[in-house]
Formats: C-alpha cells, sequence, structure tokens
C-alpha cells in the first residue's frame, strides 16, 4: 500500500473478502495480513492511541506471526515508511531485520515523499 490516507469501512471490507487476507486482535489492536503460497505481507498494524506503549503491539503481533504460520506462512515481509519510528522499533524487538529499501514509495498528502523499508522475518519454529 503506497497510499497514506486513512483506511475506511469500505477498504477493509474488499480486502478481507480477498483470498488469505485475515485479521488478528481486537478494537484495541489489530494486525491485517495476506498470505500467499508460503509468506505472508504485514498490511497493516495499529494500537489504539490512547493504549499504545503498554505492550499490546507487542501481542498483536505475536498472534499475527502464528496465525500466519498456521495458514502455512513460512516468511513474513512489511514495507515501513522510514520515518516510523515507533513501528520500526516494535518490528526490530519482535525479530524481523531489514531487507531492503524502496525510494520515494510513500507519497504523503502534504506532497512528501519518503523513503519504505523492506522488512522480513522467518516464521519457522
Ligand atoms: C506501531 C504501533 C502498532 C505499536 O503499538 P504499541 O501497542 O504501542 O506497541 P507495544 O507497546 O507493544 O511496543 C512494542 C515495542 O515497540 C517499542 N515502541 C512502541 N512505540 C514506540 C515509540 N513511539 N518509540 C519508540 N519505541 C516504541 C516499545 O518500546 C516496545 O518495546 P518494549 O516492549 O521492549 O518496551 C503503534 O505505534 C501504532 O498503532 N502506530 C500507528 C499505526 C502504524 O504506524 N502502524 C505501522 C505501520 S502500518
Amino acid at each position: 500500500m503506497t497510499e497514506t490516507k486513512a483506511w475506511g469501512a469500505k477498504d477493509f471490507a474488499d480486502l478481507l473478502g480477498q483470498t488469505g487476507v485475515f485479521v488478528v486482535g481486537d478494537a484495541s489492536s489489530y494486525a491485517l495480513g495476506r498470505v500467499i503460497f508460503d509468506e505472508v505481507e504485514l498490511l497493516t498494524i495499529v494500537t489504539d492511541p490512547a493504549l499504545q506503549k503498554q505492550g499490546l503491539g507487542r501481542k498483536t503481533l505475536a498472534q499475527f506471526h502464528a496465525t500466519a504460520q498456521k495458514m502455512g506462512a513460512a516468511t513474513a515481509f512489511l514495507e515501513v515508511s522510514v520515518e516510523n519510528s515507533a513501528a520500526i522499533a516494535l518490528y526490530l524487538k519482535t525479530g524481523w531485520q531489514e531487507v531492503g529499501k524502496r525510494k520515494a514509495y510513500y507519497h504523503l498528502q502534504d506532497g512528501r515523499v519518503v523513503d519504505a523499508l523492506v522488512m522480513s522475518r522467518s516464521l519457522a519454529e
């Protein structure tokens, strides 16, 4: 996803109707993923701003890893803005590592263009 506008209910409904797409968590913190063969993409992870930095993101990500593994994924991928230090901190603390960079990937609504990090994590036991 290279657009940075907020996701609406229709975006979620459309995505959840697609093969391999799943959600874990609840209204406090949730993650959305898509399994294709033996790979899973983390499409988004969000914790309610009022509840951040209390371990919910970590818990949701663990659920994401376990669910994706049960669905047959062996490797996980994600893209994250180089400016999203909270998300990058969460990923680095949960076994993900940087495997590449996409130049000028996000086109922000204020006109700025920002690089993305590509990160990966093995889901093997
Ligand atoms: C990224 C996000 C999901 C983290 O959720 P969270 O519930 O606050 O995460 P946790 O409390 O489980 O934190 C996990 C680790 O990340 C680190 N972390 C979280 N937010 C941080 C921040 N703002 N700055 C630095 N480190 C941070 C914590 O230190 C924590 O490590 P610890 O357990 O060793 O203390 C949350 O900030 C968020 O919803 N951001 C907006 C949406 C977003 O950008 N999603 C990712 C891209 S789609």
